[in-house]
This record gives C-alpha cells, sequence and structure tokens, in this order.
C-alpha cells in the first residue's frame, strides 16, 4: 500500500501557505501549499488515514472559509532554472506544457515527482553550478527512487550522455531544441516504470508550437518572448552555436499570439529574445516580410501600452532600420544591450565578431541620436587568448568613451570545441582577474555617476515586487535600472512616478508622489 497524493485547487484563489499535519493512530495525513501563484495545495494520505480525509477536507474549508476542488492524483515537478532569459523562457515553456498534461509545479524539489534542472554551459562556473545541484537532487533521489531527474538545457545538449555516465542517478538528458518532447520522454520514463535512461540531442528540430497555460502567469509583471533559437554566427570563444544549433526564427503569427497572450494575462513589460535578434527573418502567411524592426514595429503598435524589450543585438547586424524603431515607437523602453566584448580592433578580429571599435562607436552615436537619454549597457571579456595589455586599456578606453550605464563583464573562459579554446597565447587566470578587478572598478564609478545624475529627478516605475530586504516595494524605469521605494497604498503591476532621492551602484532609492497621473 503506498501513500495517496491528492492535489486541490483553493477558491478563492488568495492563499499563501497552508501546512498541516495530522497524526492518526493509522499514519499520517499532510497538507501542503505546493504553488501558492497557482493556489495548489496537495494531500497526501498514508494508508489507513483514508477514512479520515474527508473530516480533514472539510474542518480545512470551514477554518479558512475557503472552498477545495478537487484537481486529481497529480504528478508534480520543480524545475530549476540557471544561465540567461532564453533558459528562463524555455522553462516557462516546460512548465506550461507540463502543467497542460496534468502536472502540477511545487516549490520545492522535495517535493517533485520530476525535478528538472534547466543548465547553462557558457563558461566554466554555470557548469559547475549545474553540477552542484545535481549532487543536491542526488540525496533526494536516495531517499525516494521513484523521482524521475531530468537534465534539460545547454549543458545537457554538450554532455549528452556523459551526464548519465557520471551521475547514473539521472534519468533523462534533453537538449534546448529538444524540450518540446518533454512529456513525451517523461512518460515513456514515469508510465512504464522502466528505468531506460533517455538522451535527445537532436539539433535538427522545428521550433515546437507556442504553448499556452492561462493563469500560468498570474502574478507577474515582466514576460519573454523567444523569438529565435541558435546562432550563426560562430564568435570564437562561444559555445552556443554548438549547443543550440543554427539559426531558427519563430513564425511571427506565434510571436503575436504569445504577446497577446502574456498582455491578456496582465504582463507589463514584454522582452523579445534571441541571441541575434537582429537576424530575425521571416514571410507571414499574408505574405508580409518580417525583418526584426517589422516585427517590433507590429508588437508595439498591437500592444501600445505594454513596455517592449529586446535582447540580444550583435552590433554587426544592428540596422538603421532599428536603430530609427528608438525614434519613433513610443513603448519601445529607453535600453538597448549591445554586447562590444573588446575595445581593441585586434581582440575583435581574433574574436571573429566582424566589427571594429570604431563602427561600434558610430552606432553608439547613431543610438543616441535617436533617443538622447538611451540606456546602454554592453558585455565584456577580459582575457582573451592573445589579450596584451595594450589590448586591455583599448578596452578600458573604449568604457570611459562609452560611459555604459553598466556592463556584464567576464573573465574568458575555454570551451570545447570553440575555435579560441584552440589559439595559443592563453592568458593567464591572475591576470584575467586583476584585469576584471580593474574594468569592474572604472565601470563602477561610471554607473555610479550615472546613477547619480538621476536624483532629484522623476522616474516612471513599473512596480514589479518587493525590494530584497522585503520592506519596500521595487520596480524599473523604462531604463532598466532598479527603483526602491515605501508606500502603503502601491499595487504590483502597476506604473507609479518616484522622486529619485539617492542612486547607489545597482539600485536608486526614492520616493512615490502623490497624485499619480497613473492610477
Ligand atoms: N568566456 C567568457 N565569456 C563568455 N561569454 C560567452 N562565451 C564566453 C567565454 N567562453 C560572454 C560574452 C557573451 C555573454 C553572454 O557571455 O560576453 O556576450
Ligand atoms: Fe555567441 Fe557570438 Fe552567437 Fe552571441 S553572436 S551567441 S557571442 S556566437
Amino acid at each position: 500500500m503506498h501513500t495517496t497524493r491528492w492535489t486541490f485547487c483553493v477558491e478563492p484563489k488568495h492563499i499563501s501557505y497552508i501546512r498541516y499535519t495530522l497524526e492518526s493512530y493509522d499514519g499520517i495525513l499532510t497538507v501542503t501549499t505546493l504553488d501558492p501563484a497557482l493556489s495548489l495545495i496537495e494531500l497526501k494520505i498514508a494508508p489507513g488515514c483514508e477514512d479520515i480525509t474527508r473530516a480533514v477536507l472539510h474542518a480545512l474549508e470551514q477554518e479558512e472559509g475557503i472552498k477545495l476542488i478537487k484537481n486529481g492524483a497529480a504528478k508534480t515537478f520543480f524545475i530549476k532554472t540557471m544561465g540567461c532569459q532564453m533558459n528562463e523562457y524555455d522553462s516557462d515553456y516546460v512548465a506550461q506544457l507540463l502543467i497542460n498534461n496534468g502536472l502540477v509545479p511545487t516549490d520545492a524539489p522535495e517535493k517533485a515527482d520530476l525535478i528538472l534542472i534547466n543548465t547553462c554551459t557558457v563558461r566554466a562556473k554555470p557548469d559547475q553550478k549545474a553540477y552542484s545541484f545535481l549532487g543536491r537532487v542526488h540525496v533526494l533521489k536516495q531517499k525516494n527512487h521513484d523521482i524521475v531527474i531530468g537534465v534539460i538545457g545547454c549543458l545537457a545538449q554538450k554532455q549528452g550522455k556523459t551526464i548519465i555516465d557520471r551521475f547514473p542517478y539521472v534519468d533523462m538528458v534533453i537538449g534546448p531544441r529538444e524540450i518540446g518532447e518533454i512529456v513525451k520522454l517523461y512518460r515513456k520514463i514515469a508510465d512504464t516504470g522502466k528505468r531506460k535512461k533517455l538522451v535527445a540531442t537532436s539539433l535538427d528540430r522545428d521550433i515546437p508550437p507556442s504553448v499556452f497555460s492561462p493563469g500560468y502567469f498570474q502574478n507577474r509583471v515582466t514576460g519573454f518572448i523567444s523569438i529565435m533559437q541558435g546562432c550563426n554566427n560562430f564568435c570564437t570563444y562561444c559555445s552556443v552555436p554548438y549547443v543550440r544549433g543554427r539559426e531558427v526564427c519563430r513564425s511571427s503569427d506565434d510571436i503575436l499570439k504569445e504577446a497577446e497572450h502574456l498582455v491578456s494575462q496582465g504582463i507589463k513589460d514584454i522582452t523579445l529574445l534571441g541571441q541575434n535578434v537582429n537576424s530575425y527573418i521571416w514571410t507571414g502567411k499574408t505574405g508580409k516580410q518580417y525583418d526584426f524592426a517589422s516585427l517590433l514595429k507590429e508588437v508595439s503598435q498591437k500592444h501600445e501600452l505594454c513596455r517592449l524589450r529586446f535582447t540580444t543585438s550583435h552590433p554587426k547586424d544592428l540596422s538603421d532600420r532599428l536603430i530609427a524603431c528608438f525614434a519613433d515607437l513610443k513603448n519601445l523602453c529607453n535600453h538597448i544591450h549591445l554586447p562590444v566584448q573588446s575595445g581593441s580592433n585586434r581582440i575583435l578580429s581574433r574574436m571573429k565578431r566582424r566589427y571594429t571599435k570604431e563602427q561600434y562607436l558610430d552606432l553608439i552615436r547613431k543610438l543616441r541620436e535617436a533617443r538622447e537619454d538611451i540606456a546602454i549597457t554592453s558585455d565584456i571579456i577580459v582575457g582573451f587568448p592573445g589579450e596584451t595589455d595594450q589590448d586591455f586599456e583599448m578596452t578600458l578606453d573604449l568604457v570611459r568613451q562609452v560611459q555604459f550605464d553598466s556592463i556584464f563583464s567576464f573573465k574568458y573562459s575555454d570551451r570545447k570545441g570553440t575555435v579560441a579554446e584552440k589559439m595559443d597565447f592563453k592568458v593567464e587566470e591572475e591576470k584575467k582577474s586583476q584585469r576584471l578587478r580593474v574594468l569592474q572598478e572604472i565601470q563602477k564609478q561610471i554607473t555610479l555617476e550615472k546613477n547619480k545624475m538621476l536624483e532629484g529627478t522623476c522616474q516612471e516605475v513599473l512596480v514589479e515586487g518587493f525590494s530584497k530586504r522585503g520592506r519596500q516595494f521595487s520596480g524599473r524605469t523604462t531604463t532598466g535600472k532598479i527603483v526602491n521605494f515605501s508606500s502603503d497604498n502601491t499595487h504590483i503591476g502597476t506604473f507609479v512616478n518616484v522622486l529619485i532621492k539617492k542612486a547607489f551602484v545597482n539600485s536608486l532609492l526614492g520616493e512615490k508622489k502623490d497624485m499619480d497621473p497613473w492610477q
């Protein structure tokens, strides 16, 4: 005899947490909240406790003033997401597929029948993070052999079967192009009870169709839409083309439908995602040709009240048409992420970036002409093979010249199979660390100075949730800067006017202005 598990939907949907354990003579009955956002609770009924179940449910309904609607003996799943926004999108995709197929999300791996780890492999650090999480999951599997464990995403693609060789308790390995198959693969393992290991890492599949699970985005303010997969650029340091395959675009119809859905679910800020959005190309059903600028225009016009963003742009493909969007589209946010990677033309050429520092600076000029106050952020790699002190100085010069709002900076890390991995003149680890420190210190001052210029100004903030310490509301400006402020009557998901009182490197502190025209 096994423990029986039932899930219930709580009406009205405003519970935050229910925990309840009843120990009877015969065993234990527990009630736990699975996912507060979806108002789902789970009942675990040990053999012998079946008779008291009805009484417990009745008592719960009476005491809490709620109604419990039976959802079935559903399996639960937990997804750990690492890496970039593309992975966040993929995790949401997988979650919705699983929900639509009767599984129920849970907020802790200990409560899950299916644990998925969505991995990243862009640098060495994320690889290690994934392996360390797998170690934690092993402990759970030792306690309960029925749990199904899946490694998905970029590291799964890169390592394939070797993940199972190294971690034999992993049941399935699924690359990013195969996530549409997740339900089929999971069922093969869970339903048959056969513990056959499954590896799915084809890169040839088309992008699977959009998936919608009504209510999934409830309580969220921002959302992503993947407009394309993969990359054709083969920058010499980058593993992306190998693990996400060649560029494939999602149909304009699917993208527009997803935007419609997100907005209908209350999302107020959408980011269109791709490794290189500027090379988006599609011919719609009506014969209309879409490049990225025309796609952006259409989404913008259809959802005028929703903030729009996009990432990532490759400087070599940033067209004048796209730059003009910053002048023309009111709801396109004042921000562009434009990874420069290095300020030395010699290193840019070794990276195979196909633009020069001068061309990059010209783009910055054009962007600032289109939108004077546009925030510009970037990615920079230090210690690329062959980078001399002089090359590094050129990167620092570029950083001082552009005055980025912020940057993500990384030490170069060898990625297997890339061209750079085989290059000579690798930079010592210590030198890389030292360069990273210098770069980050210079950028920190620039970021702080830029943020200080906002003190005393009024900023439109989209409230996303609570600050890290939880005492204030937290949101973002159109430029993507975090603003924290106190208020008694603010609602998450609304736009408020905030007077900036104090600027820090990573956030701004403000005061909500009364008489908001937005409220
Ligand atoms: N080493 C260090 N940084 C890298 N990036 C990509 N590949 C590597 C690598 N091998 C950085 C780039 C890219 C960002 C997402 O990660 O700056 O823009
Ligand atoms: Fe990697 Fe270059 Fe493609 Fe970006 S554009 S994903 S850095 S190969």
